[in-house]
């Protein structure tokens, strides 16, 4: 590891952000004509939330957005990246289009535009219409098409002005925490239905990224278009074959079930023969559409994964390791492990953007107009060096975004957990930044030099 100070190990167009989306912190749940989505939903089941919580208000972002925006600029970063909530776009995810609901986002992006600031959107960052649940969601292959719709429409209105567009943030929550398990929207429980989720949600992003390739509007602004995966590394508990095997296939589940089709249009045999009769309804073309070329890769990162083949959870804080407030390990290690598992693996890896990572602590109280979050810096510092590492090895780095801008609705959590770098007081919607967002202002000063 070279012992040059960090910030002078990236080169000078490195992209810098802080990440959020819709659902987390828009609130306007109800205005200007903006459709319900299956998290509104969702939050109506009871036992879903953990502090019976919804999107509602969140941080009243919608409406505090000229302060939200002022806020970025104050950090020094040049970028940020948002998600644009569906069905404010196009209430029900079919039929009409509602103009006020991307007036918002050109007001967004306009304002990111006026302060220097790369903008960088997100079309899918879980808040499906209900509309199209009630018609069968991600399981329905007609949502494909009307996600493809929508992205055009989006991409005609403020294409020209947006730096990247991703389609899906992390498709494999969507599948296996929405459609699998049943803790995240939409609350199905079928693996047969994840498996054909998975498929369609990347098929749609093959089929958009077509499309807007093809209408051409993100020329004008040389608009990056990708995916973003949430990815870790997956490391067996012990050197048993049984374990290794347990780890290589959790690996295959995870990453290559997703990052394969996208990079070598084809999904990995071992969980193919594991779906079994469950294996997604493939039609011809699909597998060529989902391996268009992409601009970018994103990755979120938060921890690394343990595997046992008895399944047993890794208990990271039982074993007096560092763990976060979700009790995620804290091992920035597995960041560069698995950036450079990346480039071993796909000869074609487009530059990678660390789209998310970031931590919750408890650290979280306002003390006289301070909040000490001495963790978190940490964790934002090791990682961002796990990223140097990275580069140094070959990897194709190009950014890197911390989760998240503020505290905010962190999904099955509620408001119970804390990830921001700017304090977010819920009674009265003050923002307070935090220690960590005074270390990484700063990093960023010694960044530009
Ligand atoms: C990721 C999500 C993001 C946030 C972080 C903590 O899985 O993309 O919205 O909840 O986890």
């Amino acid at each position: 590891m070279s012992q040059a100070p960090l910030h002078s190990q990236f080169p000078p167009d490195f992209v810098w952000g802080v990440a959020t989306s819709s659902f987390q912190i828009e609130g306007a749940a109800h205005v200007d004509g903006k459709g319900e989505s299956i998290w509104d939903r969702f939050c109506k089941q009871p036992g879903a939330i953990a502090d019976a919580s919804n999107g509602d208000v969140a941080c009243d972002h919608f409406n505090r957005l000229e302060e939200d925006l002022d806020l970025i600029a104050s950090l020094g970063v040049n970028a940020y990246r948002f998600s644009v909530a569906w069905p404010r776009v196009q209430a029900l995810g079919h039929g009409e289009f509602n103009r006020k609901g991307l007036d918002f986002y050109e007001r967004l992006v306009d304002g990111l535009k006026a302060r220097g600031i790369q903008a960088w959107a997100t079309l899918n960052h879980w808040d499906l219409p209900q509309g199209l649940q009630d018609r069968g969601g991600w399981n329905d292959r007609d949502t494909v098409h009307r996600f493809v719709d929508y992205a055009r429409h989006v991409q005609a209105r403020i294409g020209d002005r947006i730096d990247g567009v991703t389609t899906h943030n992390e498709p494999w929550v969507v599948a296996t925490l929405g459609n699998d398990k049943g803790i995240f929207a939409p609350g199905i429980k079928s693996k047969k239905i994840a498996a054909q989720v998975s498929h369609h949600l990347l098929l749609s992003h093959g089929l958009a990224l077509q499309a807007l390739r093809a209408d051409g509007a993100h020329r004008a602004n040389k608009c990056q278009l990708g995916i973003v995966l949430n990815l870790s590394s997956c490391v067996p508990a012990t050197a048993m074959p049984a374990d290794i095997a347990a780890a290589n296939l959790a690996d295959s589940r995870g990453r290559r079930w997703y990052a394969d089709p996208l990079f070598k249009g084809a999904y990995p045999d071992d969980v193919m023969a594991e779906l079994g009769a469950d294996a997604p309804v493939v039609e011809a073309g699909d597998m060529a559409a989902i391996a268009q070329p992409m601009d970018y890769l994103g990755v979120n990162y938060y921890t690394r994964s343990v595997v046992s083949a008895g399944g047993e959870e890794w208990d990271a804080k039982g074993r007096g390791l560092p763990v976060s407030d979700m009790d995620w390990e804290i091992y920035p290690q597995g960041l560069t492990d698995l950036l450079v598992l990346l480039k071993h693996d796909y000869a074609n890896l487009p530059p990678v953007y660390v789209t998310e990572n970031g931590g919750a602590f408890k650290d979280d109280r306002v003390v006289d107009g301070r909040v000490q979050d001495d963790d978190r810096t940490a964790y934002l510092r090791d990682h961002i060096a796990a990223v140097a590492s990275a580069m140094q090895q070959g990897v194709p780095m190009a950014g890197y975004m911390v989760w998240s801008l503020m505290d905010n609705f962190e999904w099955a959590s509620g408001y119970l957990k804390r990830f921001g770098i700017v304090h977010v007081d819920y009674a009265t919607q003050a923002r307070t930044p935090k220690a960590s967002a005074d270390w990484y202002r700063g990093f960023l000063k010694d960044w530009r030099g």
